[in-house]
């Protein structure tokens, strides 16, 4: 007889024979649990997928036996999240949108029903509040929506049925940790129920040919299953992200099977709810201070899209015999390598300080380009001389303090332009031939010793 895998980690899905403190494959602490001992006479979910499906499963077809219809995208009424999306929302597929508690995805998935439900039937199924409520926070965002249909519901097969009944084009879910299949003992929001649930929405999705949008809450305890056990299930994935108390917030695609996964959509979160930003470098740095010590602009490359960023740094003589070192929106090892290589090759004595680096508006940088710029934003809090304002960097700083080509070198600095910055240092060795943009001088430096020497 088979063994039954008895636990499971709530934070990656990885099932293990005995309870152990760290899981063994994504190494969280404390998040291995017990799974419930599930009915014994439950029917291969495996038959009833397949049919569902609309798939004959036990026959394989030929590629030109299967027809093709093209994907039938549709805008959702949000540019932002169109592009995410690929070019808008693709009829039969099931997007996953998921993000910490409270940083709007209920609301933007409302905001997106007031313009589908014109031209489409749409359900929005919630677990979490009462259809008073949605009603109240559809008054809140101005969201008339008078032919949404709202359904408070928890039981999957309740919502099921009110599908079959209403027959809707797009499907809302608020969120897959409040639904429970009757046929699964666990609770709500435990991974067999999480799992089994989404795969009935899939079943919905592929056999009805229904948009289905299901919200996923994402919690750092793994108390709950959360979105990462389904990214192999769903056809796309998207990440709402930004911090809880500012005001960006930023979608991006984890997993899109009908797209690119670099795109990233930006939205403001207003009084009135989700407002999109559609020029996010002139928002991103307005406020930014003149002549100040110790901040940089530089841009990146967000999908296909130049945005700028203001990476901010603070460097100041430690008061304990360990230096403190904190990066917020540069990757922390990252950071230390830059430290490092400023110490070593751009003979800055950083080793008594603290460092501090900050990216504004909870962005997150994860791109190479941004070294340069992160290097002086350091040396000129160190030096406590300010960086010119109307200057930005863009360049790959390696081990040994040269400066790298980066990619699409063109089109940044025609963002750098169109923003009002003068001059842009950027690598002295670069392929191809590069054309600045009328109006902006380009300083060329080989390391980041010279970088130094041209600015501080
Ligand atoms: N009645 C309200 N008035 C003003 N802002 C609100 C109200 N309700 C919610 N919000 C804001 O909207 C944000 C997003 O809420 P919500 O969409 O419910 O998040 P999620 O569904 O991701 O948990 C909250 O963090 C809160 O700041
Ligand atoms: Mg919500």
């Amino acid at each position: 007889m088979k063994t039954k895998t008895l636990f499971y980690c709530t934070e990656c899905g990885n099932e293990t024979p005995k309870w152990q403190g760290k899981c063994p494959a994504c190494g969280a602490w404390n998040t291995i649990v017990e799974r419930p001992a599930e009915k014994a006479a439950r029917k291969s979910p495996a038959a009833s997928r397949g049919s569902a499906l609309g798939v004959a499963v036990n026959r394989p077809r030929t590629m030109a036996e299967v027809e093709t219809t093209d994907e039938l995208r549709f805008p959702t009424g949000m540019g932002e999240l169109d592009r995410v999306l690929g070019g808008g929302a693709v009829r039969g597929s099931l997007v996953l949108v998921g993000g910490a508690p409270g940083i709007g995805k209920s609301t933007l998935m409302l905001q997106i029903c007031d313009q589908l439900c014109r031209s489409a039937t749409v359900l929005y199924v919630s677990g979490e509040e009462s259809e008073r409520q949605i009603k109240l926070r559809a008054e809140r965002l101005r969201v008339r929506g008078e032919g949404l249909h709202l359904l408070s519901e928890t039981n999957l097969e309740n919502v099921v049925d009110a599908v079959h009944t209403v027959q809707p084009g797009v499907l809302v879910v608020d969120s897959i940790q409040t639904l429970y299949h009757g046929d699964v003992t666990a609770a709500p929001g435990s991974i067999s129920q999480v799992k089994e649930c989404t795969m009935a929405l899939m079943q919905l999705a592929k056999g009805e040919g229904i948009t289905v949008f299901v919200i996923g809450h994402v919690n750092k305890e793994g108390s709950i299953a959360g979105p990462k056990v389904l990214e192999h299930m769903v056809d796309c994935v998207l990440y709402f992200e930004g911090e809880r108390h500012m005001a960006y917030r930023i979608l991006r695609a984890a997993k899109n099977r009908f797209g690119a996964t670099n795109e990233i959509g930006v939205f403001e979160m207003e009084d009135g709810g989700l407002a999109e930003v559609p020029n996010p470098s002139e928002s991103l740095l307005a406020g930014r201070p003149e002549d100040a010590p110790g901040t940089c602009v530089t841009c990146v490359m967000e999908g296909v899209r130049p945005v700028l960023a203001e990476i901010q740094a603070l460097v100041v003589p430690s008061s304990f015999g360990n230096p403190r070192r904190v990066s917020n929106g540069v990757e922390y090892n990252r950071a230390m390598l830059l430290l490092a290589v400023l110490e070593k090759r751009g003979g800055l004595l950083l080793g008594n300080c603290d460092a501090y680096l900050n990216v504004i508006g909870g962005l997150s940088l994860d791109e190479p380009a941004a070294d340069l710029a992160a290097m002086l934003a350091l040396a000129s809090s160190f030096r406590d001389k300010p960086v010119p304002s109307d200057l930005a960097a863009i360049g790959e700083v390696g081990l040994t303090g040269e400066l790298r080509a980066v990619s699409n070198l063109g089109q940044r600095l025609s963002e750098v332009r169109r923003l009002g910055f003068t001059k842009c240092l950027i690598p002295k060795r670069i392929q191809g031939k590069l054309a600045a943009p009328e109006g902006l001088e380009l300083i060329r430096v080989a390391n980041i010793r010279e970088a130094l020497a041209a600015l501080l």
